[in-house]
C-alpha cells in the first residue's frame, strides 16, 4: 500500500512538515489545495506550493479542490509529480488532455456523494481516481464507510493499471477495508502528523 501524506493540519509548521515527511518512508507528499468555492477553505496558494516543491524530497501529489480551470492550470505548471483535480469541476477531457501534454500525471477526485457513472467517460485517461471519504475541505474527520462499497464497485470496471486511492479520515483501523476494496494507496494526514514518528503510523498503514 503506497502512502501519501497529507500536511493539511500542519499548515502553521509547514517546513518542519515537510522535513518530517522527507525523513519518513512515505510514498508522496500530498498538498490540499482550496479555493473557499468549491470547499469551504482556503489554502496553499500557488507560491507555497512552488517553496513546497523545492524543499521536498518526496513525489508530490497535489489535490485540487479548486473550480477555476486557468488557476488549476497553473497549479499543473508547478509540474508536480501526480495533479488530482475533482470530476465535479470539468464537463469534458480538455484539463486531463492539458495536464497530460505537459508531462504531469493526472488523477480525478469524486466526492462521496458524487456517482462514480461521472468518472466513466475519463478513466482511460487519468492514472489516478481518488475516492474522496470526507467532505473535502478539513483534516481530522471521520473516514465514511459507505466509501467502500462505491470503489469495490468501481474496481470492477476499473483498468488494471489505475492507482486508486482514498482521501479522508484513514487509520490503522479503515486501512484494511480500503485495502480489500481494491485500493493500491492511501492519502492520511491526521493519523500520521498526530504523531511524533511518522514512520511509526506510516508502518501501520502500510
Ligand atoms: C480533505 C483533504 C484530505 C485531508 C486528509 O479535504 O483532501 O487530504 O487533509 O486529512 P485526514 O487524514 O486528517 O482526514
Ligand atoms: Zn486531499
Amino acid at each position: 500500500m503506497k502512502v501519501s501524506v497529507s500536511i493539511l493540519k500542519e499548515y502553521d509548521r509547514l517546513i518542519n512538515a515537510v522535513n518530517k515527511v522527507n525523513q519518513s518512508k512515505a510514498d508522496f507528499l500530498h498538498i490540499d489545495v482550496m479555493d473557499g468555492k468549491f470547499v469551504d477553505n482556503q489554502k496553499f496558494p500557488l507560491e507555497v506550493v512552488k517553496d513546497i516543491k523545492k524543499i521536498s524530497k518526496k513525489p508530490l501529489d497535489v489535490h485540487l479542490m479548486i473550480e477555476n480551470h486557468e488557476l488549476i492550470k497553473k497549479y499543473a505548471d508547478i509540474i508536480p509529480d501526480y495533479l488530482t483535480f475533482h470530476v465535479e469541476v470539468i464537463n469534458d477531457s480538455s484539463l486531463i488532455k492539458y495536464v497530460k501534454s505537459i508531462g504531469v500525471k493526472v488523477g480525478l477526485a469524486i466526492n462521496p456523494e458524487t456517482d462514480i457513472k461521472c468518472l466513466m467517460p475519463y478513466v482511460g485517461d487519468v492514472d489516478l481516481v481518488l475516492f474522496m471519504s470526507v467532505t473535502p475541505g478539513y483534516g481530522g474527520q471521520i473516514f465514511k464507510e459507505e466509501v467502500i462499497d462505491k470503489i469495490k464497485e468501481f474496481k470492477k470496471v476499473a483498468p488494471s493499471d489505475l492507482i486508486i486511492s482514498v482521501d479522508g479520515g484513514v487509520n490503522d483501523k479503515n486501512v484494511s477495508l480500503c485495502k480489500y476494496a481494491g485500493c493500491n494507496m492511501v492519502v492520511a494526514g491526521s493519523y500520521v502528523t498526530n504523531n511524533d514518528d511518522y514512520d511509526k503510523s506510516i508502518r501501520d498503514l502500510r
